[in-house]
């Protein structure tokens, strides 16, 4: 990872550095933080932040769930991210805000402890690698959603995350897939999940999953091309016999699923996750009109 020259720390840029924290922070302890994970791409208009505006407002959701009021509004955070890419010179990065509870006093609740806000930016390539994924079932289940608010993306919930990932990486596999409490198929460790059957795309429905943004876009994505799409429970069983697979996320973007468990799916990078990942990364390089709405972009701010 190449370090930037500034990260944005409560309220002022300060140089990468200088970004540092008590260590009695209180969400270094309880992995109280909020935080998100935003990509910005090259477009002809130069630099375009992708979905801006619905990253933060589910920072402010997540933080909202762990009652942690931000002293920044919507409006201030874009901004805010904005001025990171801008004074960082950046053309293209992944752009992570994180909020949390500072030092005040050690205990679970936090007591006295003030809200801090970090806006980091810095160039990233694929994060699953440029190869379609080969992925595995993994016995560490999706947190439950009574247990934890699964909508909310929020720092602790990635112990989970990890572990999952990790019983991926270490049986030689690229990544996780999780199943929910019930035994369906919920996501994986940080993508969402996709099977394909002809002209049908099917999707976990919300309730064990992060709703996300790539997912939502994907969706709409794939309606305006004329796919059926439903949001609904998807068994293990169903996705082994499903055409193709693909995750989507920032990070992820759209990847293609090659095998799930060592067997090869019937299409692995088929016609239909090759066509969503094309038209969503032109759309990503602002070459899609129809989508501007969903780019900030940075020259224009
Ligand atoms: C657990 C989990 N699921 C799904 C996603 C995909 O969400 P998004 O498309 O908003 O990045 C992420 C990444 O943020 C994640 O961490």
């Amino acid at each position: 990872m190449k370090a930037t020259k500034y990260i944005w720390f409560n309220g002022k840029l300060v140089p990468w550095a200088s970004a540092k924290i008590h260590v009695l922070s209180h969400s270094l302890h309880y992995g109280t933080g909020a935080f998100e994970g935003i990509r910005m791409y090259e477009t002809a208009k130069g630099p375009a932040i992708f979905h801006l505006k619905r990253h933060m407002e589910r920072l402010i959701f997540s933080a909202k769930t762990l009652g942690m009021k931000l002293p920044y509004s919507l409006d201030e955070l874009m901004e805010a991210a904005v001025d990171t890419v801008r004074k960082n010179k950046l053309k293209s990065c992944y752009i992570r805000p994180i909020a949390f509870y500072g030092f005040g006093e050690v205990r679970v609740l936090p007591t006295n402890c003030p809200v801090e806000v970090a806006i980091a930016a810095w160039p990233w390539g694929a994060y699953l690698g440029d190869e379609p994924a080969r992925i595995t079932v993994v016995k560490t289940l999706r947190i439950h959603p009574q247990t934890l608010a699964v909508k909310a993306k929020i720092t602790g919930h990635y112990v989970n995350s990890m572990l999952a990932g990790r019983e991926a990486t270490d049986r030689g596999f690229t990544e996780a897939l999780q199943l929910d409490y019930k035994g369906n198929i919920a996501e994986g460790p940080g993508e969402n999940f996709f099977i394909v059957r002809g002209k049908t795309i099917t999707t976990p429905a919300l309730g064990s999953i992060l709703p996300g943004i790539t997912r939502e876009s994907v969706i709409t994505l794939a309606r305006d091309l004329g796919y059926k799409v439903e949001d609904r429970a998807i068994s293990l069983k169903e996705a082994f016999s499903a055409d193709e697979c693909f995750f989507t996320g920032t990070a992820a973007e759209v990847t293609a699923i090659a095998s799930m468990d060592n067997k090869k799916m019937k299409k692995p990078n088929g016609p239909t996750t090759k066509r969503i990942r094309e038209e969503f990364l032109k759309i990503t390089r602002g070459e899609n009109p129809k989508y501007k709405k969903w780019l900030t972009f940075v020259n224009e701010y």
